[in-house]
């Protein structure tokens, strides 16, 4: 457990809320492996019905770029990332996420496996990866195209140019685009709503919506994953790190 992750449990409903206002909700290993519980919980526990994951004034800075720039000297790998995201792709429950700030990479990719995702307007979204010296993960690499078309997500992908959650929805990575103090209200309708559903009927047609790309994406997310792992422990994604923290320092 971590005090930088919330499980808040309201009748049916339980809310994942990402807590580390002061990093930008950055997420450490300690947070991955909170909300890859949550969801195995709520997974296993009948009397939830939906989870909705969601931020404060942001969503997540993604990964801490700390434990980035550890990872070159030995320190942690990014497995507890990889665990969250095998956790959450195949999660049987309706899920929704509320983006209000910041979503950086995984912040963004993650929103690739839920059921609905509502965006601030004014959200800010970002894939970096490259820019970084590093590879896109989460599945992204296959997933964002069939979401948002080829040409698009190779810009947002490729180049790590930031977009702001009004594209998103216009995009169809996010199915409704709100002012920043409905984001919480409107995803909580939704998930809301979701819950009403019979789950046995839900969780069988999400096993089918994923099927015909599922032997696929296990295969793309093992080679982002070993890339990306990679990538981690070079020289040049080593400098980028730590030109982030010089900067802060500077
Ligand atoms: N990892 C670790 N710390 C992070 C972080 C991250 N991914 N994102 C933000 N922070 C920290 C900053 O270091 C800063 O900490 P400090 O107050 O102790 O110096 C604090 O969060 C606030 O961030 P700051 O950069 O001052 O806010 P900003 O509004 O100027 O910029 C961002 C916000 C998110 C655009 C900027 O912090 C950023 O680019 N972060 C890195 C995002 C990223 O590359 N994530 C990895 C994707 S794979």
């Amino acid at each position: 457990m971590t005090e930088h992750l919330l499980h808040e449990r309201d009748g049916a409903l339980l809310t994942l809320r990402l807590n580390r206002p002061d990093k930008k909700n950055a997420l450490t290993g300690a947070m991955y492996l909170g909300m890859a519980d949550g969801l195995r919980a709520a997974a296993a526990d009948d009397s939830i019905r939906a989870v909705m994951i969601v931020g404060g004034n942001d969503f997540t800075a993604g990964n801490d770029l700390a434990d980035f720039a550890r990872a070159g000297d030995g320190g942690p790998r990014p497995g507890a990332a990889f665990e969250f995201l095998q956790v959450i792709r195949s999660f049987p429950k309706p899920l929704v996420a509320g983006v209000r700030g910041v979503a950086i990479g995984i912040g963004t990719t993650m929103l690739l496996h839920c059921d609905v995702v509502v965006t601030a307007r004014d959200a800010k979204l970002q894939m970096p990866f490259v820019r970084l010296g590093l590879v896109p993960e989460g599945g992204s690499s296959v997933l964002l195209a069939r979401r948002v078309g080829q040409a698009r997500a190779n810009w947002w992908l490729l180049s790590g140019e930031a977009f702001s959650g009004a594209s998103a929805a216009e995009a169809g990575l996010a199915l409704e685009t709100v002012d920043d103090n409905a984001v919480d209200a409107t995803a909580r309708r939704y998930a809301e709503q979701l819950a009403t559903l019979p789950p046995g009927a839900y969780a069988e047609s999400k096993r089918l919506l994923r099927e015909p790309q599922a032997v696929e994406l296990e295969a793309v997310m093992d080679a982002e994953r070993a890339a990306f792992s990679a990538r981690l422990q070079t020289p040049e994604a080593q400098a980028i790190f730590a030109g982030f923290f010089a900067r802060k320092a500077g």
